[in-house]
């Protein structure tokens, strides 16, 4: 049975898209069979693992529960279901239409016992994709710029998961907390930390630095365990990665 997790920020630009792309190809890498989920309209995760489907799959799941379509990538155990422009459409088309945000749960269900892991890649905002990718998940893994400001961030992330909770039959939590392009050597980043720690006791993933084979591996459609296997931020992402799979139970 898949272990369902969506990669959730409301704020844009904070390491999703690479969390969910290098977190899936890595775990792929150690013989389980991975499922990414593109839910972003952007597509982003789908055009940096090289899948140029444009197919409305996600869209129909998302609007009235259709199965998914899933697609092998060129990575071993890896497959996607891409995302596409329409999806940023759904949400006018659907508001006020009880429980549709659960359409995408239903899909997904009939992918469990395929799969090990099932990584979904949610867009920036608290809109209705984002609420379906929760709603859909058994963990949420939030990842965040080091900076006092991020707190206050995990705190809406937080309660908007404990809402999402209370009204559907799983107890959807934050799995972890991603600490992304870290830079090291910063006064800010020991106190940052640290109050990440007290904040959240044993949520906290190892951090990935900043990494500029992280930037340039979208743009040659190579997960960084490939594109730079010796980067530092390939091995920040397999500590990850094992972070994961201990607190999930899928070592
Ligand atoms: N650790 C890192 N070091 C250097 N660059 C990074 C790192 N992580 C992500 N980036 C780059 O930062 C940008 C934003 O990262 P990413 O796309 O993963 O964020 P996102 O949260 O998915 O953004 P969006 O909200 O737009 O979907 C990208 O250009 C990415 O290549
Ligand atoms: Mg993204």
């Amino acid at each position: 049975m898949a272990e369902i997790i969506a990669v959730a920020n409301h704020k844009g630009g904070v390491g999703k898209t690479a969390t969910s792309v290098n977190l899936s190809a890595i775990i792929a890498s150690k013989n389980k069979k991975v499922l990414l989920i593109d839910m972003d309209p952007q597509g982003s995760s789908s055009s940096w693992i090289g899948s140029d489907n444009k197919s409305d799959s996600l869209y129909n799941s998302v609007y009235n529960a259709a199965p998914l379509e899933t697609e092998k990538t060129e990575f071993k155990n890896l497959d996607i279901v891409s995302g596409s422009y329409s999806l940023a459409t759904v949400e006018n088309k659907i508001t006020g239409t009880k429980g549709s945000e659960f359409n995408l749960y239903k899909s997904i269900l009939k992918l469990k016992e395929k799969y090990s892991y099932i990584f979904i890649d949610c867009p920036p905002g608290l809109g209705f994709l984002t609420v379906s990718a929760i709603s859909a998940s058994s963990g949420i893994l939030l990842p965040l710029e080091a900076h006092p400001l991020s707190l206050r961030g995990i705190v809406d992330m937080k309660r908007i998961i404990s809402a999402i909770s209370s009204r559907s039959e799983s107890d959807v939590d934050i799995l972890g907390i991603v600490p992304c392009r870290v830079h090291t050597r910063r006064a800010l980043h020991k106190e940052v930390m640290e109050s990440l720690e007290k904040s959240f006791p044993n949520k906290i993933t190892p951090v990935i630095r900043e990494n500029v084979s992280l930037a340039e591996a979208p743009a040659h459609c190579k997960p960084i365990n490939i594109y730079a296997p010796k980067s530092n931020g390939s091995m920040d992402y397999k500590k990850v990665a094992a972070w994961v799979m201990k607190n999930t139970g899928g070592v």
